[in-house]
C-alpha cells in the first residue's frame, strides 16, 4: 500500500501534547493548555518527538477491531509478542536476543528513572554527552544523583565523542553509569561501530554500567547504519541495558509501550526487583501490545516510505536553510526526524532567539538550551510533518530573519 503523508491532519480534541500545550515563554519549566496551534495565525508546533501522520494501516486496523471488541480488561504480554520483538531486532539489527532479555516498561523515560533508582546511590555520578535528551537530567538528579557530562564536540558541521574527556571522567570512581543516546537526540548523529566500541571499552575497563537508548534505532537516512550497542561484543552486552520501543519508529508513544532488553541476568533480576517494588510490570496495556506487536510484524513497508518522506523534507530543509537563511546551519542529521539548527551566527541570545522563534516566526521548537549549555544558540526542530507545515515554518521564520 502507497501512504500519503503529505495530507495533513488535524490533531485538534485528540488530546494532543503537541498540539495542545505549550511552554511559557519566560519560564520553560511551566506549560499550559492552549489552543493556539489551531486557527487564524496559528502557531506550528515543531517541538516533541512524534510525527504528524497516522502510524501503519494494519496497526490501525488491528486496534480499530480491538477497540470493537469492548471489553479492556488486564492484559499479558504474549510468547507471541516476545518473539515479534526478538525478530525485528534480528531482522532489522542483526541483533540476536533471547526472548527471556526482554522487560516491559511503559515507556523508555520512566525506563530510565528506574534504572537510576536501581543502579545508582545518591551522591554517585551519571555519565551523559550532552547535548542530550533534557529528561535524562531529571531522572539522574530526582534520584539523588549528579550529571556529568563529557559534552560532545562540533567539528566541521558535525558532533563527535571526545573520548580522552570520556575515559577522564569515567574513571572517576564515583562515576557508576552512563546513558548513551545512539541514535543521538538531538544532534542526530547514528554512532559507528568504532566510536561504540570504544567509548564501550572505556565503561568496561572503569566498571562503568551503560544504558543504551536506542528509542531511535529504526529511523536511519539512506547509507548509513546503526550498530546496536549490545551486539558487538558479550562483554558489552553483560554490561549493558538497552532501551528500546516501537513509539518513535512508528508513531505509538501514547501508548506507552517499550521493551527494555537486559541480557546479563542479574542487572535484569535487579531491575525487574525495582518494578515489583512499584506495582509495575506484571501487565500490559492492551493497545500498547497490539500495536507494538502488529507494527514489528507488518509496519516494515510504512516504514521504509515514511523515512523516504521524512528525508525528503530534510532535503528540502538543507536547501531552503542553505539558500534563504542566512545565520541558520542546519547539523544534517544520519538518524532521527529530529533536526539540530545552529542559530549562533544569528547572534540573539536564548531569550531573544525564542522571541524570534514564538513570537515573530510563530513556530515552537525546542531551545536548544534545555538539552543543557552546549545547546546555547541551537534549535531542536521535528520534521515529521507534512512538508506544507515545513515550509510554512521555514518561510516564516526566514521572513522573520530578513524582515
Ligand atoms: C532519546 C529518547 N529517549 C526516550 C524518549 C521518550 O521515550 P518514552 O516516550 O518511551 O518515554 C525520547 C523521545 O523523544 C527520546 O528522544
Amino acid at each position: 500500500m502507497k501512504y500519503d503523508f503529505d495530507r495533513e491532519i488535524n490533531r485538534k480534541d485528540t488530546q494532543s501534547a503537541k498540539w495542545g500545550v505549550i511552554q511559557n515563554p519566560d519560564n520553560p519549566s511551566r506549560w499550559h493548555a492552549t489552543d493556539a496551534y489551531f486557527g487564524e495565525n496559528r502557531i506550528l508546533p515543531l517541538w516533541v518527538a512524534d510525527m504528524d501522520f497516522p502510524a501503519p494501516r494494519p496497526v490501525v486496523d488491528a486496534l480499530v477491531r480491538r477497540a470493537q471488541h469492548g471489553i479492556y480488561g488486564y492484559t499479558i504480554r504474549t510468547d507471541s509478542y516476545d518473539r515479534a520483538v526478538a525478530a525485528w531486532m534480528k531482522r532489522r539489527h542483526g541483533w540476536e536476543i533471547d526472548t527471556g532479555w526482554i522487560v516491559s516498561t511503559p515507556g523508555v523515560v520512566p525506563a530510565v528513572n528506574f534504572l537510576v533508582q536501581t543502579f545508582v546511590e545518591p551522591g554517585e555520578r551519571v555519565l551523559l554527552q550532552r547535548p542530550v535528551y533534557y529528561p535524562f537530567f531529571n531522572a539522574i538528579e530526582n534520584n539523588g544523583a549528579e550529571i556529568v557530562s563529557s559534552s560532545l564536540i562540533l567539528k566541521d558541521g558535525r558532533y563527535e565523542m571526545d573520548f580522552d574527556d570520556f575515559e577522564k571522567k569515567a574513571s572517576d570512581p564515583a562515576v557508576t553509569f552512563f546513558i548513551l543516546c545512539s541514535p543521538h537526540n538531538p544532534v542526530g548523529r547514528v554512532w559507528t561501530r568504532e566510536e561504540l566500541t570504544r567509548v564501550g571499552e572505556i565503561c568496561l575497563k572503569h566498571r562503568v554500567l551503560v544504558v543504551a537508548d536506542e528509542i531511535h534505532a529504526d529511523l536511519i537516512y539512506r547509507g548509513v547504519t546503526f550498530t546496536p550497542f549490545a551486539g558487538i561484543s558479550e562483554a558489552m552486552a553483560q554490561n549493558t541495558v538497552v532501551c528500546t520501543a516501537p513509539s518513535k519508529t512508528f508513531n505509538l508513544a501514547g501508548l506507552h509501550t517499550s521493551n527494555i532488553i537486559i541480557p546479563n541476568t542479574t542487572l535484569r533480576r535487579r531491575f525487574q526487583r525495582t518494578l515489583d517494588r512499584c506495582g509495575m510490570g506484571k501487565w500490559a496495556n492492551p493497545f500498547g501490545v497490539l500495536a507494538c506487536e502488529t507494527a514489528y510484524r507488518e509496519g516494515e513497508p510504512w516504514l521504509e516510505q515514511v523515512m523516504a518522506y521524512i528525508e525528503g523534507n530534510l532535503d528540502f530543509l538543507q536547501a531552503f536553510i542553505d539558500t534563504q537563511l542566512p545565520g541558520v546551519r542546519v547539523i544534517r542529521p544520519e538518524g532521527t526526524y529530529l533536526v539540530w539548527l545552529d542559530c549562533r551566527e544569528l547572534g540573539l541570545d536564548n531569550r531573544a532567539l525564542k522571541r524570534l522563534m514564538l513570537e515573530k516566526s510563530r513556530i515552537f521548537p525546542d531551545e536548544g538550551f534545555i538539552f543543557g549549555p552546549e545547546g546555547d544558540g541551537f534549535e531542536r526542530i521535528n520534521i515529521a510533518c507534512p512538508r506544507s507545515i515545513l515550509k510554512d515554518a521555514l518561510t516564516r521564520v526566514r521572513k522573520a530573519v530578513t524582515g
